[in-house]
């Protein structure tokens, strides 16, 4: 099929299986960072885009977002395709290279005002200035995506690929949070079809979703940091159990797939990846255990595998990847 937009080629991504020897699992990977965008979100813009240019709620104009990077991303190629302004409103927290992508996309960069911390993330004030924009600037609208219903609806496709591509079925899937419209739209959508799937939740440690206190984490793109709300779009009642991942945790695991794998996922990946392969190795998950490779280490190049940069902020422990090894390889079980 001969495709025409860049829009088109998003979704149809393929999955990629590490088993677990002596677990009776496997870990399957559905590699969304090979969407246009480079991350699974180019499917949830797509989607709040659409929705709001059929019942009205955008005309030609504009499109606004809050947003850490991906969604901006997204909603880029979206704006594109639609003939559309898009004003990215961002803080210091988003991987350099996303903003950088977002504008070579055409998008507008907008960053917010004011003196955070380098692992405070400053999204109120992003959803404030993204919500005042809109308001300001005829024909635009502020996108929302912790509120958009059309965003969890964006993964619908996700779901029927991965029927398709896993006809053994799915019994387990460990999603990432943030706004929740993915680990939604997904657990939503697989247990539809199973209600036996376990859905797994992974939030960074500092993270608010579960109730836990919230402190400062450098996972970009994922939980939602105190201060902010929880999401709208997020529906607890699809999650069979909510876990935090560490910093460490999820970029050392990052790091072991690039080396191990020669796979280069993102930090909140390496985090869910971390999470899925402990649950596997307890015994807690089995069968075919599904996650999302929500966005690539190609973002992250700067950050996570970079060793200084880890080292400076403390966030390095060769532990992780013995341990990953024995989930993985049966040695140092124990550990
Ligand atoms: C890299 C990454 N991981 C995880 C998430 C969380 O996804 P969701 O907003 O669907 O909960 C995002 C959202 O921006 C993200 O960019």
């Amino acid at each position: 099929m001969l495709h025409t937009t860049v829009t088109q080629l998003i979704g149809q991504t393929p999955v990629m299986s590490i088993d677990v020897p002596g677990r009776n699992a496997t870990l399957v990977l559905k590699i969304e960072k090979n969407n246009p965008g480079g991350s699974m979100k180019d499917r949830m813009a797509r989607s709040m885009v659409i929705a709001a240019l059929e019942d009205g709620r955008l005309a030609p104009g504009g499109t606004i977002e809050s947003s850490s990077g991906n969604t901006g991303t997204g909603l880029a190629l979206a704006a594109l395709e639609f003939g559309l302004r898009f004003i990215a409103v961002v803080d210091h927290h988003a991987a350099p290279d996303k903003i950088r992508m977002m504008r070579a996309l055409g998008a507008e960069i907008r960053y917010v005002e004011g003196d955070f911390r380098e692992d405070e993330v400053a999204v109120v004030e992003r959803q404030r200035l993204a919500a005042q924009l809109g308001a300001q600037l005829p024909g635009a609208l502020f996108m929302n995506q912790s509120d958009n219903p059309a965003n969890p609806a964006g993964y619908t496709g996700l779901v029927d690929e991965l029927v398709a591509q896993l006809p053994d079925g799915i019994d387990a899937f460990v999603g990432c949070v943030g706004t929740g419209g993915s680990m939604t739209g997904i657990s939503q959508r697989v247990k539809r079809n199973n209600p036996a799937v376990r859905t797994i939740a992974v939030e960074p440690a500092g993270s608010i979703v579960f109730g836990k206190p919230g402190h400062p984490y450098y996972q970009s793109g994922t939980g939602t940091p105190a201060g902010d709300e929880v999401g709208k779009v997020l529906d607890y009642g699809c999650i069979d159990e909510g876990v935090q991942v560490t910093d460490t945790q999820a970029f050392e695991t990052a790091r072991y797939i690039a080396r191990r794998k020669g796979l280069l996922v993102g930090g909140s990946t390496g985090g869910a990846i971390y999470k899925a392969l402990e649950f596997i190795g307890a015994g807690k998950l089995t069968g075919t255990v599904v996650t999302t490779v929500a966005d690539g280490g190609e973002k992250y190049l700067g950050t996570i595998f970079d060793e200084e940069w880890m080292a400076k902020r403390r966030l390095l422990d060769p532990a992780i990847a013995a341990q990953l090894d024995g989930w993985l390889f049966g040695k140092a079980r124990a550990a």
